[in-house]
């Protein structure tokens, strides 16, 4: 299934770097992720922040048990989701294609805040969300430590 979804955001992944003219990396995505804000607001492994210990950040949604589908992640990524604290990290969301079926226009000012990231960076990113995080269940230690490259920061999970 994980495999089936990230099939079909490749696809879609490369029509979207086949229009902006982008390449596709083929590396895997795991520098992108770690290095993107998601993490901020929704956890290090998209399990989400729960009543944060004093984070600057809001608190963000477990991804793992998202219902979107690969598409409308990729699109909830690219035009934020205005009145939320959930940003929009497409440069071109409302200005040059619509977002949330909204007329062309100025970006709702709610979305701002965060460095808006280029097509490639946003594929990867969620392609990486989509193929390792969503629908999985809880955090296990192998996957931490797949993930950090580090066992021992990975006590607390089984
Ligand atoms: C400043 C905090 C913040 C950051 C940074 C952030 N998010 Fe969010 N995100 C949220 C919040 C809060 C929501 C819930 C919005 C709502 O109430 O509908 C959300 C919702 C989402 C959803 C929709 C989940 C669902 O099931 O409806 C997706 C997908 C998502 N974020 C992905 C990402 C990704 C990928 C990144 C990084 C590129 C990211 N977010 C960065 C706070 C954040």
């Amino acid at each position: 299934m994980g495999r089936t979804r990230n099939v079909a955001l490749m696809a879609f992944g490369v029509c979207l770097g086949f229009w902006s003219g982008a390449a596709l990396a083929q590396d895997d995505g795991r520098d992108a992720w770690l290095l993107a804000p998601c993490s901020s607001c929704h956890g290090t492994f998209a399990d989400g922040v729960k009543e944060d210990g004093g984070s600057e950040f809001p608190d963000g949604p477990s991804l793992r048990r998202t219902r979107l589908d690969p598409e409308e992640i990729l699109m909830t990524v690219r035009c934020g989701r205005p009145g939320t604290p959930m940003p929009s990290f497409d440069p071109g969301a409302y200005t040059e294609f619509a977002c949330h079926d909204l007329p062309l226009g100025p970006r709702p000012e709610t979305l701002f805040g965060f460095p808006p990231m280029d097509d490639r960076t946003i594929l990867e990113v969620v392609d990486f969300l989509v193929a390792n995080f969503v629908g999985k269940g809880r955090v296990t230690r192998d996957e931490c430590t797949r993930l950090l490259g580090r066992a021992d920061l990975c006590g607390e999970y089984r």
